[in-house]
C-alpha cells in the first residue's frame, strides 16, 4: 500500500473523512503525539489498527471525540466531577474511563467494560471527527514499543506502507501522550498516566492518587487498572540509562565512563567529551517532554548504541517525563554521585 503524506488543511478533510467512514486508518495530529485513527465503532476498522501497530488485543484504546455530546454517546454515566474536569480541560490532554454502554464495541476498549475518551486539541482533528460523526478510537502512531511520534515523519518511519494516510499537522506541541485518570468515587481520581494536565492542576478539582505503577515497575501477570502499564514502552534500539545526579557529577561520568557510539541527552550546562552525540532535551520539563521522543529516535538513527538521559524533575510536566523515560530506559538509572542500580 502507497501511503500519502498530506498537510492538515480543509481541503484534505473530505479525502481523510471517507477513509475513515469506509473502515480505513489514517494517521492524525494532535497536540500530545500523532494517533492512529479509525472508526470506533467500526470492530474492523478497530482490528487493523492493531494490526498496524502490532499492538496486544488487551490494551484498550482512547476514544477520540469532538464534542461533549459524543460523550454521553460512550459514557453509561458523567459524574459531576468528570463533566467538571471536561469543561476545564477539554479539548487538551485529559483523557477520563468512563463505564461504557453496550454499542461500544468490546474490541475497541481491549476487553474492558470501560472506555477512555478525550477531545484533542487540534482544530483539524476536530473538524475530522466532526465531518465523520462518530468518535474515532486513536491509539499513538508508533509500532507497538517504539517511542510515540511527535512529527509525520516519525510516523512515516513506522507506518510507511501500512496506511494509505498521514496527515501532517507539524510538530506536537505537548511531545508526551494524555494523561490518564479514572474515578474513585464523587470526589476523587487516580493518575494512571502522567501527562500536561499534571496531578498539581487536578487537585485543584479532587483528591489525586497517582498509581503506583506510574513509577514503579509493573510485575508481570500483575493485575494493573490500565493495561499500557504492563507493556514495554517508548523504547528505542539503543540502551536508554537516566543518569541522575548534580551537573558536576554527570559531567565527569560522561568524561569516565563513555562508551563507542554515545549519545547524550541533557540539561545543556554540562561538559560534554567531543566524541559523545548530543541530542536535544532541555532544562525544563517543558522542553523535555517535547524533545524526549524525537531524541531517542534520533539517537537511534545515528546509530548510537548507548543514550545517557538526565534525570528530569518529579513534579509537574516533569511527571510526565520521568514515568517515560523510565519505560525508555527500563528502569535503568546510575547515580553519578555514587551508588548505582544498573550494572554497566
Ligand atoms: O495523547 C494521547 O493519549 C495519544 C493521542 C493520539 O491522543 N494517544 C495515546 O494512545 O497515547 P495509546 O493507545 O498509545 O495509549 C492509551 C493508554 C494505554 O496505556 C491504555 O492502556 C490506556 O490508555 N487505556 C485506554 N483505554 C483504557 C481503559 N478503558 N481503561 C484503562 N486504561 C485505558
Ligand atoms: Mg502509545
Amino acid at each position: 500500500m502507497e501511503t500519502k503524506l498530506v498537510k492538515a488543511a480543509d481541503s484534505v478533510l473530505d479525502e481523510a473523512a471517507n477513509i475513515l467512514k469506509r473502515g480505513g486508518i489514517a494517521a492524525i495530529p494532535t497536540e500530545t503525539v500523532y494517533g492512529l485513527a479509525a472508526n470506533a465503532y467500526d470492530v474492523e476498522a478497530v482490528r487493523s489498527v492493531f494490526r498496524a501497530k502490532g499492538r496486544p488485543q488487551d490494551n484498550p484504546l482512547i476514544l477520540h471525540i469532538g464534542s461533549t455530546e459524543m460523550l454521553y454517546d460512550i459514557a453509561e454515566s458523567v459524574s459531576p466531577l468528570a463533566l467538571r474536569l471536561a469543561e476545564s480541560f477539554w479539548p487538551g490532554p485529559l483523557t477520563m474511563i468512563f463505564p461504557r454502554k453496550p454499542h461500544v464495541p468490546a474490541e475497541t476498549c481491549g476487553g474492558l467494560g470501560t472506555a477512555a475518551v478525550r477531545m484533542p486539541n487540534n482544530a483539524f482533528t476536530l473538524k475530522l471527527i466532526e465531518r465523520c460523526g462518530f468518535p474515532v478510537a486513536a491509539p499513538s502512531a508508533n509500532t507497538s514499543g517504539l517511542p510515540s511520534p511527535t512529527s509525520a515523519a516519525h510516523v512515516m518511519a513506522d507506518m510507511n506502507g501500512k496506511i494509505p494516510l498521514i496527515i501532517d499537522g507539524g510538530e506536537c506541541r505537548f511531545g508526551v501522550e494524555s494523561t490518564v485518570i479514572c474515578f474513585e468515587g464523587d470526589d476523587a481520581v487516580r493518575i494512571l498516566r502522567p501527562g500536561a494536565v499534571t496531578p498539581e492542576m487536578l487537585r485543584e478539582y479532587a483528591h489525586v492518587a497517582v498509581d503506583s505503577g506510574v513509577l514503579e515497575k509493573i510485575d508481570p501477570g500483575a493485575r494493573v487498572l490500565s493495561p499500557g502499564m504492563k507493556y514495554k514502552h517508548y523504547s528505542p534500539n539503543a540502551e536508554v540509562y537516566i543518569l541522575k545526579g548534580d551537573t558536576g557529577s554527570v559531567s565527569r561520568f560522561l568524561k569516565n565512563e563513555r562508551m563507542n557510539k554515545t549519545a547524550f541527552l541533557g540539561f545543556g550546562d554540562e561538559d560534554i567529551p567531543d566524541d559523545v552525540t548530543v541530542f536535544p532535551y532541555g532544562s525544563t520539563a517543558g522542553e523535555q517532554a517535547e524533545n524526549l521522543f524525537a531524541s531517542l529516535r534520533a539517537a537511534d538513527a545515528a546509530g548510537c548504541a548507548v543514550v545517557y538521559v538526565r534525570m528530569p524533575e518529579t513534579s509537574g510536566l516533569g511527571l510526565a517525563v520521568y514515568n517515560r523515560l523510565l519505560r525508555a530506559a527500563a528502569f535503568r538509572t546510575i547515580d553519578t554521585d555514587g551508588g548505582s542500580d544498573a550494572v554497566l
